[in-house]
């Protein structure tokens, strides 16, 4: 029987609506709806120059791996159980050939074939049909990239034009640091679902209130301008531009693009004009945790971390008293609190949060897309596809007029 409606028409909590998360856009666990979507892409899972010889158990899309490198320098991806008696392959050394397991010294390459079994009389037809169950990784920007997909639908690791063609006196500068508030380097897992910190990129109006008026400037002073906004669905994803008249008079259109399946460029700490030339991915590593990772081009001599947002109390987040967030929270306050998945069920959506809805509409798309057997937005498998533009960026209106844009 189902339960009698509480609501008695007072508004007080005993009648809420119902605490539920929307499953479908949030989890990412093997065999999931949106879990499937996600294993169709490329996802960094740790920075290249932080695999060395020993081994990282990792986390990504709710699945527990090993990673490593071998001693030729070929990064691998496996499953963390040892497939003959289950031992942990977190405690393997590795060598010239693969990674060797601790228990009985089972070896195996990066594509889990196994190439020695030192306790067992040598059948080649045995080894054969032991296989560590593996997942291919490439390397690129200074990241590690993994594909837990199927491999009939593995697509290229795509190139972004932004990152490519290196100057000599520029390098790409490539950080795992959450949220890099005021340049900090922490590198924490983050507590909260993925899908809450990407739409967080498609709501240009928190930047007004949370990030600017509430807590004092943590972008730029001028984004205390309500902007106008357009939306639009891109080829890659979508992407908003908010036009602001500037303190001295210029019309500048910000344009912060997210781009599946789970990217971002937000061009709003520096004001400069053109192009952004800085892309994060924010990785679920289950349905509760994500990690990011950025890539930025910088001059070669840059030492650090790059801003994402800047430090309205002079101090690194990581530095900030639990007052001082409380004087000026930011997106990690906010998020957070949401909890570690948001609850839709309880959300009110307002037509501020187009952007949002828009995200939700687009993502599911894509799930249905791939659910009936297509291939979602941004994947290819054709290496003659030139490298992705990014398209974010501050653009005045003036400076373009004058370059004949
Ligand atoms: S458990 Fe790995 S070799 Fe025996
Ligand atoms: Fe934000």
């Amino acid at each position: 029987m189902a339960p009698a409606s509480r609501d008695d028409g007072t508004g007080g909590a005993y009648a809420r609506a119902p605490r539920a998360h929307d499953a479908e856009i949030t989890e990412v666990g093997p065999g999931t709806p949106c879990g499937e979507l996600m294993r169709r892409y490329r996802h960094p899972v740790e920075k290249s120059e932080r695999l060395g010889i020993k081994p990282m158990n990792i986390r990504v899309l709710g699945e527990d791996l090993v990673l490593f490198r071998d001693l030729k320098g070929r990064a691998g991806l496996i499953t963390p159980r040892c497939i003959h008696r289950g031992a942990p392959m977190y405690y393997a050394k590795v060598e010239d050939a693969g990674i060797r397991c601790p228990y009985h010294g089972w070896l195996f390459d990066t594509e889990g074939k196994c190439l020695d079994q030192p306790c067992e009389t040598d059948r080649p037809e045995f080894r054969a049909r032991c296989r560590q169950p593996w997942y291919p990784v490439e390397e690129r920007y200074g990241l590690v990239f993994a594909y837990l997909g199927p491999p009939a639908k593995k697509p290229l690791l795509p190139r972004w034009a932004p990152f490519e063609d290196i100057a000599p006196d520029q390098k790409i500068v490539t950080d795992a640091a959450s949220f890099s508030v005021g340049g900090d380097d922490t590198e924490e897992l983050i507590p909260w679902n993925w899908l809450q910190d990407w739409e967080n990129t498609m709501d240009p109006f928190h930047v007004v209130i949370l990030h600017t008026s509430f807590s004092g400037p943590q972008f730029n002073p001028e984004m205390a301008v309500m902007p106008n906004v357009d939306w639009a669905v891109t080829p890659l994803g979508m992407q908003y531009s908010a036009y602001r008249r500037m303190t001295d008079g210029e019309e500048m259109v910000g344009v912060t693009h997210v781009m599946f399946s789970s990217l971002r460029s937000v061009p709003i700490v520096q004001l400069s004009h053109g192009v952004a030339e800085s892309m994060g991915w924010l990785v679920p590593v289950d349905d509760t945790h994500h990690r990011t990772f950025h890539i930025t081009r910088m001059p070669e001599d840059f030492d650090g971390v790059p801003l994402v947002t800047a430090p309205v109390l002079e101090k690194k987040w990581s530095d900030m008293t639990e007052d001082e967030r409380w004087r000026a929270p930011g997106d990690w306050e906010i998020q957070m609190g949401q909890g570690p998945i948001t609850l839709h069920g309880e959300e009110r959506l307002a037509a501020s949060d187009r952007g949002v809805v828009m995200l939700r509409r687009l993502l599911r798309e894509q799930i249905e897309l791939v659910r009936e057997g297509g291939d979602p937005i941004g994947v290819h498998f054709d290496p003659s596809v030139p490298a992705y533009h990014i398209g974010a960026g501050n653009f005045y209106r003036d400076r373009m007029a004058t370059a004949g844009a």
